[in-house]
């Protein structure tokens, strides 16, 4: 069972829409049981999924239910990944989720602040000594931004380790999420959904190769 987790300290960055289409693929493109733990005590993945759409998600979304009680009721369901969205903090529920996630995605959006920000999540874990894997994803990237090329040199000189694929600003991520869709199940007449299901599998492609999972089969190599 894989353990992904969506963190950062900073709302509005895009952890819900990017957990719940990674989400997606998973379950649409490579079958697998995924199981979304909502640890947000706004609820946006839960409220989303907790209905008879996707019968292939499973939620929690009870926030005062131990992590590691969540995770056991997920395996015993033969969950094969399980996605944890958290709230924007670097405390509490984020720090039980370092000791179970495999991996742990910092959604950032391409500015000075928002980096600061992040890196305050990246310095928490770095003090705990934490054995975590991490790494930034920017989200909501727009097209010719100057910051760009400053952003990036300033995360790898930091040395953190960041997904090479950059998460647009997309029209159909807004409206998928608002119609209770990820871009692999909403309607084929969003604008740019192609584009999207492509930049979101070319994210996990990134994520396969971290937790060493077999692009053919999905499971385990
Ligand atoms: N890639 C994206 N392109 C355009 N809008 C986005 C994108 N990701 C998130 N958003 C929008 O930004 C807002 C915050 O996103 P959300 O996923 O709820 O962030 P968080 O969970 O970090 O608070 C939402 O209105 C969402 O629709
Ligand atoms: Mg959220």
């Amino acid at each position: 069972m894989h353990i992904l987790a969506f963190s950062g300290q900073k709302g509005g960055t895009g952890k819900t829409t990017l957990a719940l289409n990674v989400a997606g693929y998973f379950q649409k493109v490579k079958s697998m049981n995924v199981h979304i733990i909502d640890k947000d005590a706004q609820g946006g993945a839960s409220r989303i999924f907790n209905n008879e759409q996707e019968p292939h998600f499973v939620t929690f979304d009870n926030i005062n239910t131990p992590l590691k009680a969540m995770l056991e009721t997920c395996k015993q369901q033969k969950a094969d990944m399980v996605i944890i969205d958290t709230p924007p903090s670097i405390g509490g529920a984020f720090t039980q989720i370092h000791e179970f996630a495999d991996l742990i995605i910092l959604p950032c959006k391409p500015s000075r602040v928002d980096l600061q920000s992040t890196y305050y999540a990246i310095e928490d874990l770095r003090e705990r000594n934490t054995t975590a894997i991490y790494a930034i994803a920017l989200t909501q990237v727009e097209k010719g931004r100057v910051m760009m090329t400053d952003i990036i040199n300033t995360i790898d000189s930091l040395k953190i380790p960041r997904f090479e694929t950059f998460i647009a600003k997309r029209e159909v991520y807004v409206r998928a999420y608002s119609s209770s869709h990820t871009v692999y199940n909403c309607p084929m007449s969003y604008k740019g959904v192609i584009d999207a299901r492509f930049e979101i599998g070319y994210f996990c492609a990134e994520i396969e190769q971290v937790l060493k999972i077999d692009n053919k089969s999905g499971k385990k190599k």
